[in-house]
């Protein structure tokens, strides 16, 4: 892992958003893996704000998400494609048909994971994938104790996370819901480079169990201890513990 700590999480991101603009620059046909959460808008922002700035044109690229929210369609405010839709896909050149959220209604979700993998597979695999870490660990949606090779797939959210994502939906923890699909951990160490960006003191204790602790189930962002290519960018604040 390649560790870089700004010293707030303004630069933070637009660290992040210049790594992702310059692959698009050199590499106009990439594939992207995308992640959602709060730590991710700003970052869209910024790149979307770059694109503009240098003519970045987005229409050779391809994006496949991390993960979306079982029973939660494109209409729906808190899915994670509507989500795109609004922060980034919007605003840049990226041709629709090439931006690729698993879909959370599809009537068959393991199969719908299995064609997931699959297209990922057909577009010659991710070049790029972006990250962020749930304050239990999780990347994507892979909850503690997934399994560190697993491949696209539907999962039931852990407490902690439904818990942390209840603000996106009033602060209902009965209205989130309960079931994802996600990459697998194993599809996200496939990426041919890995961005994780972490930023706020109350990650400084997963951010050091997963760069400095024993690689563990127990914390799936760990599992990025393997990844050769893995470039982590933290905030002073998320650095802290380590
Ligand atoms: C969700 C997403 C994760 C993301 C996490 C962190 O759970 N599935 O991919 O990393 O949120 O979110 P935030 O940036 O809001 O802390």
């Amino acid at each position: 892992m390649k560790i870089v700590i700004c010293p707030d999480a303004d630069r933070a991101r637009w660290l992040a958003a210049q790594v992702l603009a310059r692959q698009v620059k050199t590499k106009p046909a990439s594939v992207l893996g995308l992640a959602t959460g709060r730590t991710m808008e700003a970052i869209y922002g910024l790149l979307a704000e770059t694109a503009r700035q240098q003519s970045i044109d987005f229409s050779g690229v391809t994006t496949f998400n991390l993960d979306e929210y079982i029973g939660l369609g494109a209409e729906h405010p808190q899915s994670y494609r509507y989500y795109m839709q609004a922060h980034l896909f919007q605003h840049v050149t990226v041709a629709a048909e090439n931006t690729h959220v698993p879909d959370g209604t599809a009537a068959d979700a393991e199969a719908e994971a299995r064609s997931y993998e699959e297209r990922i597979r057909e577009a010659g695999g991710i070049d790029l994938q972006l990250l962020g870490l749930g304050e239990n660990g999780h990347i994507g949606f892979n909850e503690p104790l997934s399994a560190l090779s697993g491949r696209t797939h539907v999962v039931t959210l852990a407490q902690a996370t439904l818990k942390q994502n209840a603000g996106m939906f009033g602060n209902d923890m009965a209205r989130v819901p309960t079931r994802a699909l996600t990459m697998g951990t194993g599809t996200i160490l496939d990426a041919r480079e890995a961005l994780l960006v972490v930023t706020g003191d109350t990650k400084a204790e997963i951010v050091g169990r997963v760069i400095e602790g024993p690689l563990t189930a127990l914390v799936p962002g760990s599992a990025l201890q393997l990844h050769p290519r893995c470039l982590v960018v933290l905030d002073e604040a998320a650095a802290s513990r380590l």
